[in-house]
């Protein structure tokens, strides 16, 4: 009798694992996970509480007030929005859409992990195309695309590089790619970045019928618990996710919560105020111990520790360790010699320069 297996390319996905703090009652402080520093807004935090009496009802299926209020927020249609759980689900529901054994899915060399686990669970081939010093090579990209591409991932900007393309190129990138090809434009950290060349994506995805747009209410808002993501893309790609997803992805609570979040621009601007005032710093301050830091455009830095015998990476994650400090080691991206690292509120900050000093001097 053959033994019960799951498909071989599902049997090549690492199992995600993430840092976590040591339960052992002491106060972490904790910059390995992507999260807002200054936690979920206040008007968030109401619509939650609020929800908890609601909790015995279903969701809304169709997610009405919540695509409303995010094509309100972003002047998009509603009509071309779909809500997951956590953008890291719609990510695999794309996927499972539109590719499968036989199929070619493109994506970057340093790009987000969750593209490549994503890509194997649907027996599709991953197609990695070589970035350069971090940064994403359209060119590389598009000679890598052939008839069998049915997706190309760019997460822009990229975790865990913290770089990003400017929207001319990812016009270049989807005038290179052949037209059977979806584009999906992860965009999970565009809050953050407002340089004047850069773009969520939200032009091309309106000026085309094969470009996917996914953002995530995990980051800027603060609602990584939650897990609440969304997608904005042409009706096939609508159509087709919502045909996958459960009827009843979003939770109530997330529902509710993520449309409030929305409403406090407030905590947006001070969010952003906050990442504007500390990106920087942390970035010159660990230059300064002797990490080479990559320019971030997000709310975390890629730094690499400096070559030197005696002192491995992992003896900079055990150091900052005993002074209680987690950090995010990058091995499973290729970059041993690298660590990402979470801009924190004030005190965690100053801590972490403080304890990375004693250590590289
Ligand atoms: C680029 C990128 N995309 C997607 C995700 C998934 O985020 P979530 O599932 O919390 O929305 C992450 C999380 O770290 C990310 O960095």
């Amino acid at each position: 009798m053959d033994l019960l297996s799951p498909r071989p390319s599902v049997g090549q996905i690492k199992p995600y694992r993430p840092v976590r703090p040591p339960r052992d009652g002491r106060r972490w402080i904790d910059l390995s996970l992507t999260h807002n520093p200054l936690g979920p807004s206040p008007l968030a935090l109401d619509a939650y509480c609020e929800a908890a009496a609601r909790i015995h009802c279903y969701p809304d299926w169709d997610q009405d007030p919540l695509r409303h209020a995010i094509a309100r927020r972003h002047s998009i249609d509603a009509d071309h929005i779909v809500c997951t759980a956590g953008s890291e689900e719609l990510i695999h529901l794309v996927a499972q859409a539109f590719a499968g054994p036989g199929d070619e899915v493109l994506c970057h060399e340093r790009g987000y992990r969750g593209f490549i686990k994503a890509i194997r669970a649907t027996g599709a081939t991953a197609v990695v195309a070589a970035e350069r010093d971090m940064v994403v090579d359209v060119e590389a990209m598009i000679d890598r695309a052939t008839e069998r591409t049915r997706i190309c991932f760019l997460a822009n900007p990229n975790n865990p590089t913290g770089t990003y393309i400017p929207a001319d190129a990812v016009q270049r990138l989807r005038a290179g790619l052949p037209s059977h090809t979806l584009l999906v434009l992860d965009s999970a950290y565009a809050d953050y970045c407002r340089m004047p060349d850069y773009s969520d994506g939200t032009e091309i995805v309106e000026n085309s019928d094969n470009v996917m747009l996914i953002r995530t209410f995990s980051k800027m808002h603060g609602l990584a618990g939650l897990r609440v993501g969304w997608g904005y893309g042409p009706s096939t790609v609508i159509e087709a996710v919502n045909a996958i997803r459960g009827a009843f992805n979003v939770s109530l609570p997330a529902q509710m919560t993520a449309a409030a979040a929305l409403s406090d621009a407030e905590h947006e601007e001070a969010t952003f105020a906050h990442n504007a005032q500390w990106l920087p710093w942390l970035s010159r301050e660990l230059e300064r111990v002797g990490l080479r830091v990559y320019p971030s455009v997000c709310n975390f830095v890629l730094a690499r520790v400096p070559t030197d015998p005696s002192l491995g990476t992992q003896a900079v994650i055990d150091h900052l360790a005993r002074r209680g400090i987690l950090v995010k080691p990058v091995t499973d991206y290729g970059l041993s010699d690298c660590l990402r690292i979470t801009v924190g509120r004030e005190e965690e900050n100053k801590a972490l320069v403080v304890a990375l000093a004693e250590i590289l001097g």
